[in-house]
Formats: structure tokens, sequence, C-alpha cells
């Protein structure tokens, strides 16, 4: 195991009506003045809207709004955003939706307090200071609820990045899981993928001797396996909607990463589907992963033999992610990239487009160039 740092202090707040705890939330960790903010309309749908907005009114907490977040959030919001918090003094942010909302949201606090260009944050700038940022989750899927990232996608250039900083690691998270019943098949799907994934880009790490966070990916990787089917068949299973809201937590506020080397290759890759044919994440991580094994697994097969034991209950490395393919086709997930619109002819410009040559590579568990992305993008088609 490797030495690590590991702190992780966003106060979660879970369960059905959880988010009757916003306003007291809020002030508790010292928002006067907000800035409420979220996606293009499901929350308006489903009353979530309303029940925050008379909350905050209730308790006098003054707030200004911008709706309108796409899923793969985009750069042209956030500027509006920074604006509009500067314009109001906002001192605090909240966010409703899922990932996109969420990561937006950490942009714009990280942008109001910064002298120069947002996007600096996700050309590589460490975040060190942000306005406090609390969350109500309407979608268990990217663990930016817990997490100190954000993704955003700069429209010039259609330029996918990502930017870290604990100053943007949520104060507050309100997990509901009721509120999550209200989501499509697909999207509920792409989630659990999403939360997988995460769990793999971890799991599969050449860092021997970590026992505790290998058998706490598997607990987490079978949760979903056997909770995912559940909220397909019966999207108000309750029960199973509160275990993956929580996996999708613990996934990605790092606790299964610590200590280990990481992967991330199969996030670099996706970003590119999003970027390029607007593919919903965990869609296109459906995708992208089974190519990525199935390529990194003939170079540096050992973690896959106990990934098929013990995660799969199967023999054998290609029997594994056979068993992890099959899963991903019964819960609706696409199994071709050409299914967002990429063809043979993209191939090459996907792999440059990521910013791989034959020297800069990137993944942890196989070191991957330019060409080796190609051949994983072939692998997806
Ligand atoms: O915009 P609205 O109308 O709210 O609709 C959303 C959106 O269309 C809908 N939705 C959300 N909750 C719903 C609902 N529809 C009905 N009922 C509900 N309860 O679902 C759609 C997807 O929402 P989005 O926020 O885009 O989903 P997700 O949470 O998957 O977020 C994806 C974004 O997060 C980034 C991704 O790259 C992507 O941009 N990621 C962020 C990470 C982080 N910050 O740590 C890590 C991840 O790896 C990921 O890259
Ligand atoms: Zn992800």
């Amino acid at each position: 195991m490797l030495n690590f740092s590991f702190c992780s202090p966003t106060y979660f707040e879970f369960g059905r009506g959880a988010e009757a705890k916003t306003a007291e939330l809020v002030r508790k960790f010292g928002g006067t003045k907000i800035l409420f903010h979220y996606g293009g309309g499901s929350i308006k749908k489903s009353g979530l809207y309303e029940r925050i907005t008379k909350s905050l009114n209730q308790a006098d907490i003054p707030f200004a709004e911008l709706g309108g977040v796409r899923p793969n959030p985009v750069d042209s919001l956030v500027y509006e955003g920074i604006e509009l918090c500067r314009k109001e003094n906002v001192d605090f942010i909240l966010a409703a939706g899922g990932g996109s909302a969420i990561d937006s949201a950490k942009a714009i606090a990280a942008g109001v307090l910064y002298g120069g260009d947002f996007w600096d944050f996700y050309s590589g700038r460490y975040i060190e200071e942000a306005l406090p940022v609390g969350t109500i989750l309407t979608i268990a899927a990217a663990g930016s609820e817990g997490s100190p990232n954000s993704v955003i996608t700069k429209e010039k250039g259609r330029l996918k990045r990502g930017a870290a900083g604990e100053a943007i690691r949520p104060a507050f998270s309100i997990l509901n899981p009721e509120l999550t019943q209200t989501l499509p098949a697909y999207q509920t799907a792409a989630g659990a993928v999403d939360i997988m994934v995460h769990i793999c880009e971890r799991y599969f790490s050449n860092t021997s001797e970590v026992e505790v966070t290998d058998r706490l990916c598997e607990a987490l990787l079978l949760t979903m396996i056997s909770q995912t089917p559940r909220v397909i068949a019966a999207p108000d299973d309750y029960e199973a909607r509160a275990n993956i809201m929580w996996a999708g937590t613990v996934a990605h506020n790092n606790l299964c990463g610590v200590g280990r080397e990481q992967d991330w290759a199969s996030h670099g890759m996706e970003h590119e589907l999003s970027a390029f044919y607007g593919a919903t994440h965990g869609a296109g991580l459906a995708v992208i992963a089974p190519a990525w094994m199935k390529f990194v697994s003939k170079k540096n097969p050992g973690k896959f033999l106990q990934f098929a034991e013990r995660v799969w209950g199967v023999e054998g490395v290609d029997e594994g992610i056979n068993a992890f393919e099959k899963f991903l086709k019964s819960i609706g997930m696409p199994s071709s990239i050409k299914e967002f619109g990429a063809n043979e002819e993209d191939v090459p410009m996907l792999a440059e487009h990521i910013g791989l040559t034959e020297e800069r590579t990137f993944g942890g568990y196989v070191k991957l160039n330019a060409r080796d992305a190609e051949e994983i993008y072939r692998l997806a088609l």
C-alpha cells in the first residue's frame, strides 16, 4: 500500500424527505445570499424546485437563480453564473440535479473568487479557493456530490476537461433516494455504469497488497450488480435506489482509491465521445470500459483473474470481461460507439484530441499511447 492523505469533509444528509433540511444546512455552512443552480427542467417537473424555493423563502434566505445546465455542462453558462454571482454578491452556491448541475456550480464557485479566466482550472491549475457549494442530488452517477472534481466542456474546440481542488468538494450534500425515482431507465442505467467504472478505474492498479480497498471495491461492484436490475425493473424500489445512491458517493469520494495507483484512461477516452457526439457519460463508458479491458488484459492480465473470480464468480480473464459486457447489455446500455454517431474514420481524430502521442501516454494500469487509444476505439466500434 502507498502512503496517502485522505480528508473527505462533506456533510451528508441521507434519506426520505432529506431536502427539507436545505435551508438549515445552507445557514449552517455560512450561506447568506445564494445562487440556486439547476438543469433543464426535471426538478420543476418533480416538484423539487417548488419545495426548495419555498423553503428558502420561508427561511428568509435571499437567492438568485440560474437554470439550464445541460448534460455535459458548458463554459458559456459558467461565465454567466460567475457574472451573476458577482453582481448579486452571492456567498454560497446551491446545486440541484446531477453531476452536470453540480460541476457547473463548482466551476462558478471557483471562478467567482478568481481574477483570471476560470478555464485556467480546467487547463491544469489547482483550485485553491472557491465559494462553498451545497448539493441536492437527483441522480446516482457522477459522484460529484462528494468529490473534489468538476468536468466542463469548452464549446470552442470541444474540450471536455476536468478540474480539481479540495475547495470545491461540497460543504454538504443532500441525498434522498426518492428523488431518483423519476429517472428514465436509460439515465438510471448510465448512472450505474458510471459508478461501476469509477470503481474499476481504482481497482485496476499495479499497486499490490491493497486488500482493504480491493475488498471495498468488490463490495460496491457486487452491490451494483445486484441492485441495478432491481431499479430497472421497478423504478420506485426505494431500498435499491438507496443502496445505489450511497454506492455512487462512496465509489468516487476516493475511499476506494487511496493507497494505490489509479488508471482513468477509460474516462479520458469517454470524454471525447461526450464532447464530439454528446454521449451520455455513463453510456459512453459502457462501450469504452469493456474495450479498454479487452486491450489491456492482453498486456497485463493479473488483476483481471481476481475481477472475474471475486466480482463475477467465473474463472478466466475473458470470462470476467464477457460477464461485465453481458450485464451492461442486460441493463440496456449500448455496445458500440457507432450508436453515438462515431465511425471508423473518426478514430484517429478522437485519439489525437485526447492529446496523446507516441511518447505522451495516459492510464495507470497499462500506459497507453495514441496508437493504443486508436486500437481501443476500434474495439469499441
Ligand atoms: O437537466 P435535467 O432536466 O435535470 O435532466 C437531467 C439530465 O437530462 C436528468 N435527470 C437528473 N435527475 C433526474 C433527471 N431526470 C428525471 N428525474 C431525475 N431525478 O438526467 C440527465 C443527466 O443529468 P446529469 O447531471 O448530466 O447526469 P450525471 O450525474 O451523470 O452527470 C454527468 C456529468 O458529470 C461528469 C460527466 O462527465 C458529465 O459531464 N462527471 C463528473 C465527475 C465529478 N465531478 O467528479 C466525475 C464523473 O466521472 C463524470 O465525469
Ligand atoms: Zn465518471
